[in-house]
Parts: C-alpha cells; sequence; structure tokens
C-alpha cells in the first residue's frame, strides 16, 4: 500500500462497530436487545437497517447515534472510541457528527421554523449572524425557507419534516442517522423524502435509515437486516431481494 492509499480517508471506516452487546436485565431473564453485532460502514455509504418490531433497531440506532453505549462491545466513529464516552461527551460527538431525522421531527414547538434549524449550530458555538445565514441556506435547500417564520403547529407534516432535515443536515455532519422518516408521512411526501435522501447520498453523504419497511429498505445501497438482536444479512439491494 502507498502512502496516498494510507491516508485516502474512503479507507477508514466511519463507524465501526465490534461485537456490540446491548443487555437488559428484566427480574431473572436476560433480554439481548443487541447480541454480538459487528459492522463496518464506510464515509459515502446509504445504508438501511431493517427489521421487525423487537428486532434491536432502535437499541443500535441509540448506539450508533451515540444516544447510548452497550453493555459490551467497541464503537468506533470517527476513529473515536465512543463505548465507553460519558453523557456530555457523547452529546458532544453528536452535536459535531450526527445529524438525526425522527419519525416525529422532534422540532421544539416553542421555536419558530429558523430557530429550530438554527439549533444544532447554537449548541455549536457558532454566531448569531452566520447561524441565521446557514439555516436559512438549509431551508432553501428543501424549498421552505419563505416558512422560517412559522412555527411547527403553522406548518403541515411535509413541512414539519423538511424542516428537521434541514435542522439535520445544517451542521454538515458526518453522518444523517434517519430513524423511520417517512413512518408518518404520505406516499407522496415519503417519496420526496427518499428522493432527497438519494440526492443527498449521491453528494457524498453517509446515510444510515433505520426502519421496519423493506420497501423504504430498498431505497438504500446496501440493507443489512437484524433479527433478535442479530445481524441475518448484509449486502446489496439486489442480493437483499433475492432471499425471501
Ligand atoms: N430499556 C429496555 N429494557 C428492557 N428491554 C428492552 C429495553 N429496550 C429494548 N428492550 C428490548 O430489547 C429488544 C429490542 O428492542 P428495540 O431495539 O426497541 O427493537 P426495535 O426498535 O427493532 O423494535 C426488545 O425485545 C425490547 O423489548
Ligand atoms: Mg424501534
Amino acid at each position: 500500500m502507498n502512502n496516498e492509499q494510507l491516508y485516502d480517508k474512503t479507507r477508514v471506516p466511519l463507524i465501526q462497530l465490534i461485537d456490540i452487546y446491548k443487555i437488559y436485565q428484566m427480574g431473572s431473564t436476560e433480554v439481548r436487545a443487541n447480541d454480538g453485532i459487528d459492522l463496518k460502514i464506510m464515509e459515502g455509504e446509504f445504508v438501511a437497517i431493517v427489521g421487525k418490531s423487537g428486532s434491536g433497531k432502535s437499541t443500535i440506532m441509540n448506539i450508533i447515534g451515540a444516544l447510548d453505549v452497550p453493555t459490551t462491545g467497541q464503537y468506533i466513529l470517527k476513529g473515536q472510541d465512543v463505548s465507553k464516552m460519558k453523557s456530555d461527551s457523547l452529546a458532544e460527538v453528536r452535536n459535531k457528527t450526527i445529524g438525526f431525522i425522527f419519525q416525529q421531527y422532534n422540532l421544539l414547538t416553542k421555536q419558530n421554523l429558523l430557530e429550530n434549524v438554527e439549533l444544532p449550530l447554537l449548541y455549536a458555538g457558532i454566531h448569531k449572524r452566520e447561524r441565521k445565514k446557514l439555516a436559512m441556506e438549509a431551508l432553501a435547500r428543501l424549498g421552505i425557507e419563505d416558512k422560517w417564520k412559522n412555527f411547527p403547529n403553522q406548518l403541515s407534516g411535509g413541512q414539519q419534516q423538511r424542516g428537521a432535515v434541514a435542522r439535520a443536515l445544517v451542521g454538515k455532519p458526518s453522518l444523517i442517522l434517519a430513524d423511520e422518516p417517512t413512518g408518518a408521512l404520505d406516499s407522496r411526501t415519503s417519496r420526496e423524502l427518499l428522493d432527497f435522501l438519494k440526492q443527498l447520498n449521491d453528494e457524498g453523504n453517509t446515510i444510515v435509515l433505520i426502519t421496519h419497511d423493506r420497501s423504504v429498505a430498498e431505497e438504500a445501497k446496501r440493507i443489512v437486516t437484524l433479527k433478535d438482536g442479530k445481524i441475518t444479512f448484509d449486502g446489496s439491494v439486489n442480493d437483499y431481494r433475492k432471499q425471501v
């Protein structure tokens, strides 16, 4: 390997999950919500994690999103070991590295759209004028800049989700983590969001999409399936379609 290859950042996994277990003790029984997960995701990938209810999706999403830490195992995100971090450091990693898109949008009801989109930049300590500029650009990218003064309850579901996407993108995160992002949207608005995620991926963004819906998962380039806390398939959409 020559030096150029050695320092090519695309060769370094953005996400590396090594033998991840998340175990809950429920009385005398042990629930293995994640039961030995190994997964590598490179920069620029678009990966869907799919599985039925109870398969461990939320648990792994919370770990990938630095919202929680595993019981055992290692999580390396951008070369940093996140697995044993305390909540302050986790919050910093989240804010710097990850843009979240949730099913329920999670916009703050007492803040207008612009203030909601500015939030990650506020946490990042970016000056007011720059915050406003970047947030307006993100809103324009989603086609809702004229709604910047509206509060969430003055927006349609689709517009709220666009606002949430603008908020996820505004800090130029290394990872976009979407948890059932189309779960509350009608089919046309879902289509628009999925097309937008594809476009973001074409532009080089790394996307991890968590869903229970096979057809939504097939919008990604790589699919990982979960069952009983374990990975049961990891491959291309074509190969995914071949297995029943
Ligand atoms: N805090 C918890 N305490 C006990 N059991 C939990 C907890 N969180 C999740 N589980 C269990 O772990 C398994 C996986 O849950 P989860 O990750 O939420 O699955 P999914 O998101 O795919 O529906 C389920 O059996 C669930 O009941
Ligand atoms: Mg879940």
